[in-house]
């Protein structure tokens, strides 16, 4: 009778317990990779196919980014701080073009300006739920070191060091691809590609011992004459810039949309299956 008296106990305890995990934890695990399965607070509800999904969407988008900068555990975790950012090593090459030929490696890199990101439209797309997202950041820097080989607008260039490279009221125009699957009863967007374009006011770039030293003088005109001609040193420096962007905007989105699922932002997301079919799914045609 005794024994049996601790065996009930122990089957309470372990229903208690299930009932504790499954009400309090919110976020799931389906192979070691964590979701949620509650819609967090700060997610306003969107259907797509209801009036005003545009305005409601670019608002949800706004209410994420506000979320990113005060802090997502899951996201801080793998990913770090949203702002300031650190940002993996950035090896770039660039041959062939004409104003620039470069190779060069940044190290150390830390972004600031993300926290101040303004949505200003998120629009989804009905036929393959890919988005288009326009923001508008007042100011956004980047800091490293640089080692650098090669010739930006003409000029020989052979150095390492600091180097910043700032952008004043920087619009992007973000597109991003995406394919939908299903985890744990939800669909999610799983995010293959991130297209940004850019346009800014304003660049300032600053590069330290520019010619290893040789010459302060040389140096200190060079780097004045690449914010004079910040057009011209943007348009060759573009390709790493847009790159560095977009390749920021990837890792914080698959991690962001890996953790929470689509049904959260469009609660009338179609399945994977329903927009694509079976047989697509199969052959991974798109
Ligand atoms: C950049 O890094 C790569 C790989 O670590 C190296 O092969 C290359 O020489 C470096 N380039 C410069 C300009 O230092
Ligand atoms: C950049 O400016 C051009 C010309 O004004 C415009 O067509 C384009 O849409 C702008 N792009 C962004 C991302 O703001
Ligand atoms: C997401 O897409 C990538 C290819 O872009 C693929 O390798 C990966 O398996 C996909 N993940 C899921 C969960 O579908």
């Amino acid at each position: 009778m005794y024994t049996g008296l601790k065996r009930q106990l122990l089957k309470i305890c372990i229903v208690l317990l299930t009932i504790i995990l499954l009400n309090d934890i919110a976020l799931m695990s389906v192979s070691g990779v964590e979701y949620y399965s509650e819609k967090p607070s700060f997610l306003p509800s969107c259907r797509i196919y209801e009036p005003g999904f545009t305005k409601c969407s670019t608002n949800s988008v706004q209410k994420l980014i506000d979320q990113l900068v005060i802090g997502i555990p899951e996201v801080l975790q793998s990913f770090g701080p949203f702002d300031p950012m650190r940002v993996r090593d950035i090896i770039f090459k660039q041959d062939n073009n004409e104003v620039a030929t470069i190779r060069a490696n940044l190290t150390e890199v830390v972004v600031k300006g993300f926290s101040k990101t303004k949505i200003k439209e998120s629009r989804v797309s009905k036929k393959d739920f890919s988005w288009q997202t326009k923001m508008f950041l007042p100011k956004m820097r980047l800091d490293g070191k640089y080692k650098m080989n090669g010739r930006i607008l003409l000029i020989p260039l052979s150095g390492s060091g600091n180097i910043f490279i700032e952008i004043e009221n920087l619009d992007i125009l973000m597109l991003t691809k995406t394919r939908l699957y299903e985890k744990g009863g939800f669909t999610f967007d799983n995010v293959t590609s991130v297209r940004v374009h850019l346009n800014m006011t304003r660049v300032r770039t600053h590069l330290d011992n520019l010619f290893n030293g040789r010459s302060n003088e040389v140096e200190r005109s060079t780097n004045q004459f690449f914010n004079d001609n910040w057009r011209d040193f943007y348009e060759a420096l573009r390709p790493l810039i847009v790159d560095t962007v977009e390749s920021i905007l990837l890792e914080v989105m698959s991690k962001v949309f890996n953790l929470i699922p689509a049904n959260f932002f469009v609660e009338d997301i179609p399945t994977s299956h329903q927009l694509y079919g079976t047989k697509a799914t199969i052959s991974n045609v798109s």
